[in-house]
């Protein structure tokens, strides 16, 4: 169990080891110092969302819209983050998403990520487009607990192998990203013009292809034309549970759970697909009521301060998948960036339990939570 002490001893640790970075307490402070950091390309990329990024903005504004109702007098003296995922506990509900090619923020990449995952308890989601495979990954951080990503492309032979690297690499379940059969209008990445390397994979999704590709070319190898039938062949086929990602309607939520899948992940792709889709705090709840009974249902998109992660808890998400925190993180202090990231959402979301009265994270539901009177932070 991951409870209050050992989590803010070890943030008090990092902070004093970790000097340059004091001034650096909240997500807020890791964006800017990413900002002021990451060369123009690799930002517009990290950073960018779709057309005039209004569900970019809406993602992080739509978890203000909501209030905390909280309890006073209930015993928070023992606070117990931990919650049931895909039937096992896990200490915590961060999971880190799957993010492509992260060494555009820092050297370490992924692996580096997954460090920083493994230090403090949290998944780590592997992205299909990493700058690393599924099975180097795994041999270079053996301890973070791990699911992979699929994007299905056309040449499915890629992706079985890439599949059958995660199953043999003790990858805990697949997530399958159904919001991306094209990519998104991204202005920041067409203005700039940014481009990442080939790994491994890539190079064989790409037909040879050598150097480096936009991440426009990378995702032309996607298939257009998945379908409900095929992901309901990937649940029967692998040996994995699987989750499918980029759900936002309680139609389509019916749909997965009629196709086999275990899980959900309400998520608009951290608005960098369809521009002005509901925030994943918005369309969470009417997934919650269509199915939150048969399926695993986690939410994604502006999750930026631990009482965030306290409202998706309370709307119904066993979970939540945190993204560009953990890159911005990432960019500026490498593994320690990225660790200090989860380590600051971590230490908030413990205080919001026990300001909430909510000293289990199992304890949080709607009751805690009413429409905001204010019109919309930030
Ligand atoms: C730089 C970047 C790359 C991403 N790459 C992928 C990807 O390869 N696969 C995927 O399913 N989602 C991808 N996403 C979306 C994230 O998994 C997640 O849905 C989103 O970032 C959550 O929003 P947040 O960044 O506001 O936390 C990416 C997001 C970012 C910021």
């Amino acid at each position: 169990m991951f409870v209050s002490g050992p989590v803010t001893a070890r943030i008090f640790r990092s902070f004093e080891t970790v000097a340059e970075e004091q001034e650096l307490i909240s997500i807020a402070d890791y964006e800017a110092a990413a900002r002021a950091r990451v060369q123009p390309g690799a930002l517009a990329y990290l950073d960018g969302g779709a057309g005039d990024e209004v569900t970019l903005r809406d993602n992080v504004a739509a978890w203000g819209r909501l209030a905390i109702r909280p309890r006073q007098l209930v015993p928070v003296g023992h606070r117990d983050t931990a919650v049931t995922v895909l039937g096992n506990v896990r200490p915590h509900p961060l999971i880190v998403a799957p993010m492509a090619f992260q060494r555009l923020a820092h050297p370490a990449g992924e692996a580096g990520t997954a460090r920083a995952a493994a230090a403090t308890g949290a998944v780590m989601c592997l992205s299909t487009l990493a700058t690393t495979t599924p099975a180097a990954l795994a041999q270079a951080v053996p301890e973070v607990a791990r699911w992979f990503q699929v994007y299905v492309f056309s040449d499915r032979g890629v992706t079985r192998e890439l599949v059958a690297q995660a199953v043999e690499h003790g990858y805990e379940a697949l997530v399958v990203t159904v919001d991306l059969p094209v990519l998104g209008v991204r202005e920041r990445e067409l203005r700039t013009k940014v481009s990442a390397p080939v790994s491994e994979v890539h190079s064989a999704a790409a037909a040879g292809a050598r150097g480096s590709l936009t991440p426009a070319e990378f995702t032309a190898l996607i298939d257009p034309n998945l379908s409900w039938a095929d992901v309901e062949r990937l649940a029967a086929e692998s040996q994995l549970p699987v989750i499918v990602k980029g759900v936002m309607t309680a139609e389509a939520s019916r749909l997965a759970a009629a196709h086999g899948v275990r899980g959900l992940v309400v998520s608009n792709h951290g608005g960098r697909q369809l521009d002005t889709v509901l925030s994943g705090a918005d369309a969470l709840p009417e997934v919650v009521e269509a199915v939150g009974d048969r399926l695993d249902v986690l939410v994604d998109g502006g999750i930026r301060r631990g009482s965030d992660v306290i409202k998706a808890l309370a709307l119904g998400a066993r979970a939540v998948m945190v993204g560009r925190p953990v890159l911005w993180g990432l960019a500026v202090a490498g593994v320690q960036g990225a660790r200090r990231a989860l380590e600051i959402l971590l230490a908030e979301l413990d205080v919001a339990m026990a300001l909430a009265g909510a000293p289990k994270a199992t304890d949080l539901d709607s009751s805690f939570l009413a429409r905001a009177p204010w019109s919309g932070a930030p």
